[in-house]
């Protein structure tokens, strides 16, 4: 967690598929938790409430499992929970955690570096930014005492969010408010808009291409499009200008990126080049048939019509094209490989003269169509494995080894860009 990044107000939404560890502690304002773990949720992120026990005389575990998802984790040493996911697993599954509502109580605790129940041991255990967003009556916050706690939380880059002015569940009038649900999800949101690929212009072919027999029929294959997609998005996330060329595919077109929509290879080979100019970097996903019918029919076949006979011919190689184009932007190219998936990847990295090969076993549960993924990824004179997880997660993985890669700094998530916007 370093400073120096401007982190700008995002486009898009960065919380899906996200690991927010939402830690929930003993104060009026739990109530307003439910509505965060609501919002959160439908922003696409995975939420583990954790509460402390105080917590549980304001909300009950039972609301919160059923709009996470997940059952409340409120034990440090529960021997069935921990079975699951232990302390330490959870720590690390957490992209973010964020303490809403936190107590006086808590954030001394936090100050201290205690670790006497679930949610310290948690936040004391985390690489992972910590937001709080307190919650008091005025008198509380205004005291010495929580204003050293949080100025010592600040130095350590634990963002504070809030709290704000207003109307108090004790009648009162004054600064203690915890921060709005609604809020605070922007917040988080800010934290994920990253700008490793900050003005560059990011170009991503995806999805499968069908080459016609007749008006009705053509030859295709299953690819789903998923991994284009979600890479689209996390070039987006990652603050590129993004081009998305998509064969026929039925998924929701990500925020923010412009989709160029075709259907054969010849169509996408036609929008790719045109767009490869200007583009800094060229991500290939799209299975392209290899081949398409030499002469597809103009009217239907019929039954009655005799047997089909097809003269297929090859598709130009797009990747290879592009990769041989006199100012070629970076390429990274995909293979999907049943054996040997080094050599095959490494043979595809030298023939189609990419910079970087992502290769995957395509075999049962993996692959085509399948959530989750893992990639091994080769360049020249290097290698990274990503192992296996969902798409979207894969896919910002990817994204950082790709800036990596351009000589740029992988995001960092950095908790200080949003003390200046509390
Ligand atoms: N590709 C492309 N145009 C083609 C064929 C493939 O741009 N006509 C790209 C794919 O998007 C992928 C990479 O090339 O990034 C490798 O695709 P793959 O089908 O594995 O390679 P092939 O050259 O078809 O090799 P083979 O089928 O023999 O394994």
């Amino acid at each position: 967690m370093t400073g120096g990044f401007p982190i700008h107000l995002p486009v898009m939404n960065t919380l899906r598929d996200r690991h927010i560890l939402l830690g929930v502690t003993g104060g009026i304002a739990a109530y307003k938790a439910a509505e965060l773990v609501r919002l959160l949720r439908t922003a696409g992120a995975e939420v583990q409430v954790v509460m402390t026990h105080a917590a549980g005389k304001f909300i009950t575990p039972l609301t919160l499992q059923a709009l996470s998802g997940r059952p409340v984790r409120d034990e440090l040493f529960d021997p069935e929970a921990e079975a699951g996911m232990g302390h330490i697993e959870l720590a690390r599954w957490a992209d973010a955690i964020l303490v809403a509502p936190a107590t006086a109580d808590f954030l001394a605790r936090l100050a201290q570096g205690r670790a006497d129940d679930l949610l310290a041991t948690l936040c004391l255990a985390s690489e992972a930014p910590l937001l709080v967003a307190p919650a008091m009556n005025r008198v509380m916050w205004e005291n010495p005492a929580t204003q050293a706690n949080v100025d010592l939380l600040r130095a350590r880059d634990i963002a504070i969010l809030g709290p704000e002015a207003g109307e108090q569940a004790c009648g009162e009038t004054g600064t203690g408010r915890m921060r709005e649900p609604e809020a605070l999800c922007a917040d988080l949101q800010r934290l994920f808009a990253g700008n490793a690929l900050a003005g560059l212009q990011v170009l991503v072919s995806a999805g499968p291409t069908q080459e016609p027999i007749d008006p009705v029929r053509y030859l295709g294959n299953n690819s789903s499009g998923r991994m284009g997609y979600a890479l689209a998005r996390a070039a987006r996330e990652a603050g590129a200008s993004v081009t998305l060329v998509s064969g026929p595919v039925s998924l929701e077109p990500p925020e923010g990126v412009q989709l160029i929509r075709v259907q054969t290879a010849l169509e996408m080979r036609d929008a790719v080049l045109a767009e490869a100019r200007q583009a800094d970097v060229f991500i290939a996903t799209a299975a392209v048939a290899d081949y398409r019918v030499a002469d597809p029919r103009s009217s239907k076949h019929k039954r009655g019509d005799g047997p089909l006979r097809l003269e297929l011919v090859e598709n130009p190689d797009i990747l290879a094209e592009v990769a041989a184009l006199p100012e070629a932007p970076f390429t990274l190219g995909f293979a999907a490989e049943t054996d040997a998936l080094e050599r095959h990847a490494r043979e595809k990295l030298v023939r189609k003269g990419v910079d970087m090969i992502a290769a995957n076993r395509v075999g049962p549960g993996l692959g085509f169509g399948s959530e989750d993924n893992a990639l091994e990824v080769y360049w020249q004179d290097g290698h990274q494995s990503l192992p296996r997880q969902g798409k979207d997660r894969l896919a910002r993985a990817l994204v950082r080894l790709l800036a990596q890669r351009l000589g740029r700094n992988p995001d960092q998530l950095c908790t200080s860009q949003l003390h200046a916007q509390d």
